[in-house]
């Protein structure tokens, strides 16, 4: 497979309002991003993905863009951005956007117009049907709960929103909206920003006929017809050759509901598409009657099965994106270690079996620490709408019980992740100096930056190691992957095989010992999260990786 900068990269997510706050209003913003540059520095990482920036009415913290050339008052204005841009080039650092351009805000200035009149210029730029006897043009339910269609009176017509009320869907379909969309796009590139991670991209292209979906729940599933729809790949294609091809830049696409095949599509190597995408299997493991909703423990030989087919099936076609956790999933260490008794073994362990795999690894904020899941108890502490939604939808339409619910959303809400960033044990773990949007987890003075920078065994130092080793090593970038120990529901272990150079990987996801073959002599240990040897056994949340010279090959 070809090289690229993008290959060689370890990736960290901010998520703006909960970085780090330099004016004590209590959301983070540029200026506390800027100031965390060195600690970014430090660990290591070569690119950062900036969650959405722009202007918003903040309905879904910033995945509501109103203004896509505007920066959001809250977190400084363009000279900060420009400021940032600059200071992060500085140290080598480059910087890709989220591009959000499913939807708009309904306070977009184009929809404010579409709205306005049915032959007003940019009715068209979203997506309008007529009601069918009184009510909405289908049974979609939007994946935030309630109805996709909203009823607006000026015209007396319906608009599709798959995400919020204030998230109208564009209409990709408009070629006018398109170049629209791409000029956007050049003058954020002609800037100097180094690429762009597209939020829900898989979502752009309908089914023209929108025909009612299967119901489950209450509402009829969208998904079918909307997901990769008839002209996402052209649209995609089209904008490669108009836009990204220009550019020297990298592209992510989170592909909701997306397979192998379709990935394969969006992210083959000779299809001038994207350069990886976001597939969600893993953190969508236990899904169940009520989607997301669940407390399902995760199922090893499940998760391992998952990892097997993108490793094996993308090989020689396209470029995995890795990750355990972003600000809509709960914390890594929460979910998928133990976020207890082995907490800083399970959350180093988490980092190897992620970071050694083929493809670029991402880090969302906080998981270099071995952050946890806030698990707030009362819903009052809850701050992001789909959460505080489906409570509602599911306690008081479903007849789930309110402790039930509750018990969902300390486990899965996005709020888990969304808690200010622990960088001191000062008071709101030295996030704000007044009043953070959101609670501050309560294990700050335990589980902060400014202790971990100082310990040499820390999650964070683990970290800045893992992530020398993909600089050091062309194995780990290059080298090809095969599951190992298939069978084991307990051990996560594979190898990467690079000319006559094999890379051995060996993750313990469980509290036990766990028998296995042993390290042969002649192996060089490159990261273990245990100080001693092991034996036979690995012991609870171990992780071991080690090199050796493949004497099988030629
Ligand atoms: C993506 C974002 C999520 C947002 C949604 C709607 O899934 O990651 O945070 O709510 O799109 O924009
Ligand atoms: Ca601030």
């Amino acid at each position: 497979m070809k090289s690229a900068w993008w290959k060689e990269s370890v990736i960290y997510q901010i998520y703006p309002r909960s970085f780090c706050d330099s004016n004590g209003d209590g959301i983070g913003d540029i200026q506390g991003i800027i100031s965390k540059l060195d600690y970014l520095k430090r660990l290591g990482i070569d690119i950062i993905w900036l969650s959405p920036v722009y202007q918003s009415p903040n309905e879904d913290n910033g995945y509501d863009i109103s203004d896509y050339q505007k920066i959001m008052k809250e977190f400084g204005d363009m000279e900060d951005f420009d400021k940032l841009l600059a200071e992060a080039h500085m140290r080598n650092i480059r910087i890709i956007m989220d591009l959000v351009v499913n939807h708009t805000s309904d306070e977009h200035a184009w929809f404010v117009e579409s709205r306005k009149s049915k032959d007003n210029p940019y009715r068209d730029f979203y997506i309008w049907k007529e009601g069918k006897d009184g009510k909405e043009p289908n049974n979609w339910g939007s994946w935030f709960g309630g109805s996709a269609w909203q009823h607006d009176e000026a015209t007396d017509m319906y608009y599709l929103h798959i995400f919020a009320k204030k998230q109208p869907d564009l209409n990709w379909d408009n070629s006018e909206l398109r170049q629209k969309v791409y000029e956007m796009m050049r003058w954020w590139l002609e800037k100097g920003v180094d690429g762009f991670r597209m939020d829900v991209i898989s979502l752009i292209s309908k089914n023209p006929d929108f025909p009612d979906g299967e119901v489950n729940g209450l509402y009829g599933d969208l998904t079918p017809y909307c997901a990769h729809g008839p002209h996402v790949h052209e649209y995609l294609q089209e904008m490669n050759r108009e836009v990204l091809s220009k550019y020297d830049i990298m592209t992510v696409g989170e592909t909701a509901c997306v397979t192998l095949e379709e990935a394969k599509k969006y992210a083959g190597e000779d299809r001038n598409e994207l350069d990886m995408v976001f597939q969600f299997e893993h953190v969508e493991l236990g899904s169940g009657k009520y989607g997301k909703w669940n407390d399902k423990p995760i199922d090893l030989r499940e998760l391992k099965s998952v990892f097997q087919k993108w490793e094996e099936g993308l090989e020689g076609i396209g470029w995995n994106a890795l990750f355990w956790s972003n600000h809509d999933q709960p914390r890594a260490v929460s979910r998928f270690g133990d976020d207890k008794e082995y907490w800083e073994y399970s959350a180093k362990m988490l980092g190897v079996c992620l970071h050694l795999m083929k493809g670029t690894p991402y880090i969302y904020q906080g998981e270099e620490l071995g952050m946890t899941n806030a698990g707030f108890t009362e819903l009052s502490d809850y701050r992001d709408l789909e959460s505080i939604n489906a409570y509602h939808e599911m306690v008081e339409e479903q007849g789930v019980s309110a402790e039930e619910m509750m018990t969902y959303l300390q486990k899965k809400s996005r709020d888990n992740a969304r808690t200010p960033m622990q960088w001191s044990a000062e008071e709101n773990a030295g996030f704000t100096t007044g009043v953070p949007w959101i609670k501050v987890n309560s294990n700050y003075k335990q589980i902060n930056a400014q202790a971990q920078l100082e310990n040499p065994d820390s999650i964070y130092n683990f970290y800045r190691r893992l992530i020398q080793l993909r600089h050091e090593e062309e194995i780990v970038v290059h080298g090809s992957f095969e599951m190992l120990y298939k069978e084991s529901d307990q051990i996560f272990a594979y190898q990467r095989v690079l000319s006559n150079i094999k890379l051995v990987v060996l993750c313990n996801f469980t509290p036990n010992h766990v028998a296995f073959d042993g390290i042969p002599k002649k192996a060089q240990i490159l990261i273990e999260n245990y100080k001693d040897e092991c034996g036979n056994y690995l012991r609870p949340y171990e992780a071991i990786a080690y090199k050796i010279l493949d004497d099988t090959q030629g």
